[in-house]
């Protein structure tokens, strides 16, 4: 875990209560209907994000992860998955009551987000520059002199390298990182209040991986956004986050500010997720592995989800799926948390 422990610098604690909330996720239900059937993926999710403040969301493939951020954005695959329940509300506004015309604004200008997946989120027959000024013009009231002056700002703070000679250039002249980087200019270009990252690192290579997210908090935390980023990777979470939600088969199970969630992981699943962790202090015959699999959305156990892969299970754990219960200020949903170990 020292690798892990040593990335959170002194002084990066949550913010504190004062802070005022930009995006709130109520009991957030999504299902998707394939092939004849229907199935819930996201579970009752609850998720607040507030300015100047990053939370990530953390949990395996499959987990729901992607799911929730794609509703905040209105931007679930058509006639695949949708909300069947919940709130989602920005500085106040219900996202899910706006016609798609208010979403669209909103969604360029006040909430933005950067995919999974940047070499096909970006349109290989536009120069970057022509997107870039296209989104600007296309909300802003600016002249085309004005809107290429804002992307080249937007490009420069995303810190791509030689960014105004860069207008002309199409995606496939880019690297993987550059064209993460351009991801990041179109999403702050705006100066929007809430940002979604979905796995923006996934793809690259660790050095890069390291600087891109190191501009993305320096945004962060200058502009004051609200963020949430989405990731598998706890050493990501650990030199970023300020709170953490974990989430297992489209459920919280356990959501804490970073430090106490790294020094007192509560949930059987972020036990597990801490100690499948390299470290790299430490040699070992092999790594640690969660055994078993996220049980399949068509398929949940009875009772509490983490139940065929728990090691701490209880015969009442297959009664029931336990609750999430807050604490000051955490949450944990088990029935039986015991202290974390390290092996
Ligand atoms: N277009 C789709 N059609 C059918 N099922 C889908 C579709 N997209 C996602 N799913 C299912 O929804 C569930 C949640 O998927 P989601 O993409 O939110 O996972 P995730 O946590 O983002 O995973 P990853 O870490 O791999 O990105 C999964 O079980 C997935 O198989
Ligand atoms: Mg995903």
């Amino acid at each position: 875990m020292s690798f892990v422990e040593s990335k959170i610098g002194p002084g990066e604690s949550a913010p504190g209560p004062e802070k005022t909330p930009v995006l709130e996720i109520e009991d957030l239900r999504i299902s998707i209907a394939s092939a004849g059937s229907s199935f819930e993926v996201v579970k009752g999710v609850s998720l607040t994000v507030c300015e100047n403040e990053i939370v990530c969301l953390v949990g395996e493939s499959g987990c729901g992860k992607s799911m929730t951020a794609l509703s905040v954005m209105g931007l679930l695959p058509r006639g695949v998955a949708r909300v069947t329940e919940g709130k989602i509300n920005y500085e106040g506004l219900d996202l899910l009551s706006l016609q798609s015309r208010e979403l669209r604004r909103l969604r360029a200008e006040s909430i933005s987000m950067i995919f999974q997946d940047p070499i096909t989120s970006l349109d290989p027959v536009f120069t970057i520059g022509s997107v870039l000024q296209e989104v600007v013009r296309s909300h802003r009231n600016v002249s085309r002199a004005e809107a290429k002056e804002i992307a080249v700002r937007a490009l420069v703070q995303a810190e791509l390298p030689d960014a105004a000679d860069r207008l002309d250039s199409y995606p496939h002249q880019l690297s993987g990182g550059m064209r993460q980087r351009v991801m990041i200019a179109l999403a702050i270009a705006l100066d929007p209040r809430v940002l979604i990252a979905d796995e923006p690192t996934t793809a690259l290579d660790v050095t890069v991986q390291a600087q891109i997210l190191e501009n993305l908090r320096a945004r962060q935390r200058e502009r004051e956004m609200g963020m949430l980023l989405i990731t598998h990777d706890l050493a990501v979470v650990a030199s970023v986050a300020d709170r953490v939600a974990v989430m297992y088969a489209g459920e919280i199970v356990e959501e804490a500010p970073v430090e106490e969630l790294f020094a007192d992981p509560q949930h059987p699943y972020t036990q597990g997720l801490l100690r499948a962790l390299p470290d790299i202090s430490v040699s070992r015959a092999g790594l640690y592995s969660i055994p078993g699999r996220v049980p399949s959305p068509q398929t949940p156990p009875p009772g509490c989800l983490f139940a065929p892969r728990c090691e701490h299970v209880l015969d009442s754990c297959w009664e029931g799926n336990p609750e999430l219960k807050r604490e000051a200020n955490r949450s944990l949903r088990c029935f039986n948390p015991q202290p974390f170990e390290v092996r």
